[in-house]
């Protein structure tokens, strides 16, 4: 597994890598999340690369940036397991240098859910893609559906701007209680992690009643902020029933949603989702 930290070392690198490239992009700590990504990658392309980069364009002036749990040894560990072919650690002083001043828009997709309270958060996640994607020049980028909103404008994204390259979203890996796993999991103490699983139960119970043939969206929502209110460490911002296409807030009738919410369990913000309907 070469690791290479400069974009010239990529470029070089990249040359000598086998078509159809696969590309995981992350922000390291990585879980068997991102391990399920690179294990698809695999399974579909001939050479798989992971970036790993904290972008600092997406976290706003009030989030974790400064305190993002980072471990690059174990996690070039867990990706030479997994047999990468190739990593990436670009610095954030080559990615963004003094000069910088060329963003990505993602315009309606990015105004709702996350983008409504994450004031900046996608045109940093779709400039980071961007780049990354210019760089690495995969064939096939995969993420994961746990950030579903970031892989619906990740996917307008590649349309609109033409990118020749395949996004694959893959499932959300959960703990054994179902917990989506992400890395922000590492800052939950013992009792938040016992709380956490809330997330989950709310989208359940709203989908199992989706399942019996409820399909008023504002019964949905109330379904999945009743459950959130049986846990008294979660603080909910908000809970949605969304049309997948759109990510507008439904309230009528539905046939297809994504329902999705982001709680504050302690200090931590945690987000998950489900799709009803799915065809
Ligand atoms: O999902 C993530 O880890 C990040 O948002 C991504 C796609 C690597 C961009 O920084």
């Amino acid at each position: 597994m070469k690791v290479v930290e400069g974009l010239a070392e990529l470029r070089e690198a990249r040359e000598s890598l086998t078509k159809p490239v696969g590309l995981v992009p992350t922000m390291g700590t990585l879980h068997e999340g991102h391990l399920s990504l690179v294990r698809r990658a695999k399974s579909e392309c001939a050479s798989v690369g992971v970036s790993i980069f904290v972008n600092p364009a997406q976290f706003g002036p009030t989030e974790d940036l400064d305190a993002y749990p980072m471990d690059l040894e174990r996690d070039l560990d867990l990706l030479a397991g997994e047999g990468v072919d190739l990593v990436w650690t670009p610095t954030a002083a080559e990615m963004y240098d003094s000069g910088y001043q060329t963003w990505v828009e993602v315009e309606e997709l990015a105004q709702y859910l996350e983008g409504e309270i994450r004031e900046g958060h996608f045109r940093g996640v779709a400039t980071v893609v961007t780049k990354l994607f210019n760089s690495f020049q995969p064939d096939r980028a995969y993420f994961g559906q746990k950030d579903a909103q970031q892989s619906i404008v990740i996917r307008r994204m590649v349309e609109d701007l033409n990118f020749p390259i395949e996004v694959i979203v893959c499932p959300t890996v959960r703990e054994a209680d179902g917990l989506a796993m992400s890395s922000r999991n590492s800052y939950l103490s013992p009792e938040e992690r016992r709380a956490a699983p809330v997330l989950y139960r709310a989208l359940l119970a709203a989908s199992q009643l989706f399942s019996t043939g409820e399909r008023e969206a504002d019964r949905l929502r109330a379904e999945m902020e009743t459950v959130l209110a049986t846990e008294p460490r979660a603080r909910p911002e908000y809970a949605s029933v969304a049309d997948p296409a759109t990510l507008e807030e439904q309230h009528g009738p539905i046939e297809q949603a994504l329902l999705s919410m982001a709680v504050f369990v302690g200090k931590t913000r945690l987000i998950d989702n489900l799709m009803v309907g799915d065809k």
